[in-house]
């Protein structure tokens, strides 16, 4: 037996804020966030609308996808830097509000790569005790803790969330491989300070295109796959020059990434999960295809899994 997907979901709030839009806040333009990042649009949260709640609509949707109802959920694992409150846990406000009644829960800290460390600590459970039903979800509301006078970080971030509901598969399916990391050192690359956000653009750059690359290699090989078996790559979304990076080492087509960062931007631990769900929802991952999903974050952190879907 594995751990693998039963479901996924997820939410972006409604506004959305354009490149043309950050030209008026900042000194920047179109034509250099886009070729630089990607990035076209990002989505940002109502004011009042926390993270709980992005990662509530994702949380719902996921459940609904994998035909689970709240009270058979014996974990809710969150991924994110942006909770409302230090404590209570987004996890516990989660648990609440789905009537969860049964679930543990716990917020999981590892930035960019949270909801990698999120899936793999479920894997633990649901392979290693009777757990049965796990919801992780990455949800981040990016925008409270971004520096809306720093051109260099602002035109980069996005909230949004986004969940999946792992339980039991065959054991030909699911996760069959894995990597995780963190290097404390590299903490002064991309950190918090005064509740904003920090960042070396060229430090973080030069860890990541290194990073993601070796790391989505690695679980191909630990799952004892070759490049030709992989049929999707799912890099975090922070940079379209780093995901390439990553693209590039797997010898994988253009239209076997997710590109999601046009739309959404860099949602931090939420956009490995959005990207997911939305490719599964459009039908591009299929049941049964061979997937890499892979992140970093600030930390620094890592981690990617090989997923038979
Ligand atoms: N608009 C216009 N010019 C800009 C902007 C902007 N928004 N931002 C920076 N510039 C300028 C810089 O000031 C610099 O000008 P200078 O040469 O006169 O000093 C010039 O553009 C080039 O700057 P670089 O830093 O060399 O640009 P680079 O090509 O490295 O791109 C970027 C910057 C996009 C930030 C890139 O370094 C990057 O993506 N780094 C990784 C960031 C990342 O992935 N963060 C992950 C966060 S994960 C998490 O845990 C939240």
């Amino acid at each position: 037996m594995n751990a693998g997907i039963l479901g996924v979901g997820y939410y972006l709030p409604e506004r959305i804020l354009t490149n043309a839009d950050l030209e008026k806040i900042v000194d920047t333009n179109d034509e250099w966030i886009r070729t630089r990042t990607g990035i076209e649009t990002r989505h940002i949260a109502a004011e009042g609308e926390e993270t709980s709640d992005l990662a509530y609509h994702a949380a719902v949707a996921a459940l609904d996808d994998a035909n689970v109802d709240a009270s058979e959920l014996d974990m809710i694992l969150v991924a994110t830097v942006t909770g409302d409150v230090a404590f209570p846990s987004v996890a516990c406000q989660l648990q609440a509000r789905l009537g969860a009644t049964k679930a543990a829960a716990m917020d999981v800290t590892a930035a960019c790569a949270g909801f990698m460390y999120g899936m793999i600590t479920a894997k633990q459970f649901i392979e290693g005790s009777d757990y049965e039903r796990i919801l992780i979800v990455g949800a981040e509301k990016l925008s409270k803790i971004t520096d809306w006078t720093d051109r260099n970080t602002c035109v980069l971030f996005g909230d949004g969330a986004g969940a999946c509901v792992m339980g039991p598969v065959s054991a030909d399916r699911g996760i069959l491989s894995f990597e995780l990391g963190a290097d404390g050192t590299g903490g002064k690359a991309l950190y918090q300070e005064d509740t904003l956000i920090r960042m070396n653009g060229r430090e973080v750059f030069k860890f990541a295109v290194r990073q993601m690359p070796e790391s989505s290699e690695n679980v191909v090989l630990k799952a004892g796959l070759t490049k030709d078996d992989v049929d999707f790559l799912v890099p975090h979304q922070a940079n379209i020059r780093i995901m390439e990076a990553a693209r590039t080492r797997l010898d994988i087509p253009k239209e076997r990434m997710s590109y999601s960062i046009r739309k959404y931007g860099n949602t931090s631990a939420a956009s490995i999960p959005i990207a997911f769900a939305e490719e599964v929802k459009h039908g591009n991952i299929k049941d049964g295809d061979n997937v890499v999903l892979v992140g970093f974050g600030g930390g620094l952190t890592w981690g990617a899994v090989l997923l038979r879907y």
